[in-house]
């Protein structure tokens, strides 16, 4: 089964070819992405209407790229995937609307992903890893800890009450006068600097479900910086070091938490799997291999690349729920506001659940969640 996969939820232009065999990990025939972060950084943050007008620019090329480097034409193709949400809607627009008008002509069957999914699901396509699973999934605009039981299957365990992990360190860096995207830079940073120097709170540490909280402590490390202004370069690693070790104590303690709820209610995970940007940080697999490792569990981390926003990753949630008999028609709305728990399977599908069978609702004005 060979899928197009199609991502513009956010701030990537991205599209990628993959084939699906029946069992196993998937191949990545291409994957191409184009990264808006230079049309941003300016801005301190992803600007939507920016981000949809770069989409419709990029996104044909990007596509035509993808195509020829797979070297498929779209009659050879088994379905068009494409990210119908949650994220931005002028990019969403770009992308389903891109999507559509390709599946009608090449009369394809059209596969709307939820990108949350199809970053639950990557470990499949790189691993082949079997269900159920615990995912750790932590990006720019997501924190959340899910049992990922099948296609279509998720019961989030745990996620974040406030900030996600990817945006308290972007608003970290940008506090302390470093550039957009600042999840690397602050590890960076954080190299040089003393861990201990700060004393940072370490928010829901011991409660028990699997929550997250970040906004105290980004709060407490801005009163800390104003606290010993002007700032060095020293004071700016020891700030950086010392925010994010009390992120990897939190990581360590919710995901301890989270995996003893999998446990009580799913028995053992096959894997514990981390997706998002986040997921790329060094300190924080360190600390996702030792709770693994406590629990007795592997982990299982795909490459940056496949953690970050990525066509790919679409694709092969697309080929999985085109394997399972789900395809969508071509008046699916794009969903600003689409969280993991509506995804429909193929149980839903079969026992004609609500999930299944209600129309697809325009999301409330301004609700907007991104990925
Ligand atoms: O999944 P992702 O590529 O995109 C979306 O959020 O849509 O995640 C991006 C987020 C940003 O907040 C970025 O600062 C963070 O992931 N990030 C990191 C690292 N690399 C990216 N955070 C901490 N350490 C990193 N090395
Ligand atoms: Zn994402």
């Amino acid at each position: 089964m060979v899928v197009l996969g199609i991502e513009t939820t956010c701030d990537e232009t991205a599209a990628a070819v993959v084939e699906r065999p029946d069992a196993g990990p998937g191949k990545i025939l291409s994957n191409i992405v184009l990264s808006q972060i230079s049309e941003h950084a300016a801005f301190g943050g992803v600007v939507p209407e920016i981000a949809a007008r770069a989409h419709v620019e990029a996104l044909d090329l990007i596509i035509a790229k993808a195509m020829t480097q797979a070297g498929r034409s779209f009659a050879a193709l088994d379905g068009i995937a494409v990210a119908a949400g949650p994220g931005l809607i002028g990019g969403l627009i770009v992308g389903l609307t891109t999507a559509k008008a390709l599946a009608l002509v090449a009369e394809r069957p059209l596969i709307a992903v939820n990108h949350l999914e199809a970053h639950a699901l990557t470990a499949r396509l790189t691993d082949g890893i079997l269900f159920p699973y615990c995912l750790f999934l932590a990006s720019g605009g997501h924190t959340q800890i899910v049992a990922v039981r099948g296609v279509g299957d998720y019961v989030r365990l745990g996620t974040t009450v406030d900030d996600a992990i990817g945006e308290a360190f972007d608003k970290t860096a940008k506090l302390l006068g470093l550039d957009y995207p600042g999840g690397p830079l602050v590890e960076r940073e954080a190299l040089g600097g003393n861990p201990a120097r700060f004393a940072l709170p370490r928010p829901m540490l011991g409660k028990p479900n699997a929550d997250f909280s970040l906004s105290g402590l980004k709060t407490a490390l801005r009163l800390e910086a104003e606290r010993i202004a002007p700032i060095s370069g020293q004071d700016v690693r020891d700030l950086c070091a010392s925010f994010q070790q009390a992120v990897v104590d939190v990581v360590a303690d919710r995901l301890r938490g989270g995996l003893k709820m999998f446990h009580a209610r799913f028995g053992f995970p096959t894997a514990l799997v981390a997706a998002g940007g986040v997921a790329a940080n060094e300190a924080i697999r360190a600390v996702l291999q030792r709770v693994a490792f406590e629990v007795g569990t592997t982990l299982v981390v795909p490459s940056a690349e496949l953690c970050t926003d990525n066509g790919a990753m679409i694709a092969w949630a697309g080929a999985e729920r085109l394997a399972l008999g789900l395809r969508d028609t071509l008046d699916t709305a794009p969903l600003p506001r689409w969280p993991l728990a509506d995804v429909r399977g193929p149980l839903s599908a079969r026992t004609g659940s609500p999930a299944a069978e209600a129309p697809a609702l325009p999301p409330a004005a301004g609700a907007s969640e991104q990925t």
